[in-house]
C-alpha cells in the first residue's frame, strides 16, 4: 500500500527488527519531543481535589504511562483569565502544572498536534478520568539525566548474598502493631541468615523526612521517599521491611510501582478500638484532647488495602504466630 488515510488499519513491516508496541509513534519531520516531563493546562474533573504529588495513569495518544502531577503553578480565573496562586485544585477548576512521567514518551504542544498534545489523567484506584488537559511544552530537564549502569549489578549482588530481594510493606493504623511485627520478623529473618533492613515511620521521620508533617501532601511525599529508598536497598539485594501507616491506596500503589517485583503488601488490620485501647505512644489520648490534628483513623482517613498479599490482625494472634504466618506465606522465596 503506497498511501493510507487517518483511521485506516494498516500493517507496517520494518527492514530491521525494532521493538515496537502499542503507544509507539512513527514520525517524519517531527516538531515534538521525546520527554518525561511537560508543562500542561488541565481541567480538574474529580470530586476529590488535586494535590501535587498524586500519581495517575497518564494517557497521551495511544500511550498510557504512570505519571505524577509535580506542582501546580497557578489556577486560572475563568471570568478574567487571571493567574491565581493555588496549591490545591478543586473540581471544575483549570490550572497550569508540571507533570512527570515514569518513562519518556513522544509528545507535542497541543497547538501543533492535537493527538500527541492532549492527555487525560486516570485515577489508579477508581479508573475514572480525573482530568483532561493540553500539553503546553515538553521539558528537557529530566532528559539530561541518564541512569548510570554499574558493573556490579543487582544480579551479582544477589548471587553474592544468595537471597531474593523483597520489600515487605506493612500498612495499618498507628498502634496496629506494624513496627512490632516488622521488628520481630526481621529478627527471625536474621536468624535464618537473611540480609535485611527495617525502615520505620518514626525513625525515618526523624531523619530523611524531618521536613514533612501529616497533611495529605506531606504523606504522599513521605511514602514516595520511602519507596525510592526501599528500591535502592532492594538493588543492594536487601530484604526491606517498612512500617508506615501509608493510609492512601494510591500512594501504596505508587510504592508498588516504584519498587516493582518483590513488593509485598502486608495489611495489619487491627481494629481502631484495639489500637486506641493499646495507645502505646499515648497519641490517641492526645488526639482526644485535641492536641494532635490530622490523626489517621480519627481526623484523617485510612484506606484499607483491597487485595493485600498478606493480612494480619494482631488482636487475634500472638506476635510469634503472626511472624510465622508471614514467613509461611513468603516461602519458598524467603
Ligand atoms: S504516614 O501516614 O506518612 O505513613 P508514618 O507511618 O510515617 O505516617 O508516621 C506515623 C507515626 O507518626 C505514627 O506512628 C505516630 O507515632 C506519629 N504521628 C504523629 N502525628 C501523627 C498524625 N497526625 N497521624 C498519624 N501519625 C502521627
Amino acid at each position: 500500500m503506497e498511501t493510507a488515510k487517518t483511521g485506516w488499519p494498516v500493517s507496517v513491516s520494518f527492514h530491521q527488527e525494532v521493538d515496537v508496541s502499542r503507544g509507539c509513534v512513527l514520525v517524519k519531520d517531527f516538531t515534538g519531543m521525546v520527554s518525561n516531563l511537560f508543562s500542561a493546562r488541565l481541567l480538574w474533573l474529580d470530586d476529590e481535589p488535586l494535590i501535587p504529588g498524586k500519581n495517575f495513569r497518564v494517557e497521551i495518544g495511544t500511550k498510557t504511562v504512570p505519571g505524577t502531577v509535580m506542582s501546580v503553578k497557578y489556577k486560572i480565573d475563568i471570568d478574567n483569565g487571571n493567574h491565581v496562586p493555588a496549591d490545591i485544585i478543586y473540581k471544575n477548576e483549570i490550572a497550569d502544572c508540571q507533570i512527570s512521567l515514569s518513562e519518556k514518551v513522544v509528545l507535542n504542544k497541543f497547538e501543533e498536534c492535537e493527538i500527541l498534545g492532549g492527555f487525560i489523567l486516570i485515577d489508579r484506584v477508581s479508573n475514572m478520568t480525573s482530568a483532561c488537559g493540553v500539553i503546553q511544552q515538553g521539558i528537557r530537564r529530566l532528559n539530561n539525566l541518564v541512569w548510570q549502569e554499574t558493573d556490579v549489578d543487582r544480579q551479582m549482588r544477589a548471587a553474592q548474598k544468595g537471597q531474593k530481594p523483597r520489600t515487605l510493606w506493612f500498612t495499618g493504623l498507628s498502634g496496629s502493631g506494624k513496627s512490632s511485627l516488622a521488628n520481630a520478623l526481621e529478627k527471625q529473618l536474621l536468624a535464618l541468615g537473611k540480609h535485611t533492613m527495617l525502615l520505620d515511620g518514626d525513625n525515618v521521620r526523624i531523619g530523611l523526612c524531618r521536613n514533612l508533617g501529616f497533611t495529605h501532601q506531606d504523606r504522599i511525599e513521605n511514602i514516595r521517599r520511602v519507596a525510592e529508598v526501599a528500591r535502592l536497598m532492594n538493588d543492594a539485594d536487601l530484604i526491606v521491611l517498612t512500617a508506615f501507616i501509608s493510609p492512601y491506596i494510591q500512594d501504596r500503589e505508587n510504592a508498588r510501582n516504584i519498587i516493582g517485583e518483590g513488593f509485598v503488601e502486608i495489611y495489619v488490620s487491627t481494629p481502631l478500638e484495639v489500637c486506641e485501647r493499646r495507645d502505646v505512644k499515648g497519641l490517641y489520648r492526645k488526639v482526644r484532647k485535641g492536641e494532635i490534628s490530622d490523626f489517621t483513623g480519627i481526623s484523617s482517613v485510612y484506606e484499607p488495602p483491597v487485595k493485600p498479599e498478606i493480612r494480619i490482625d494482631t488482636s487475634r494472634c500472638t506476635l510469634d504466630e503472626a511472624v510465622e504466618q508471614i514467613i509461611n506465606r513468603l516461602r519458598p522465596d524467603i
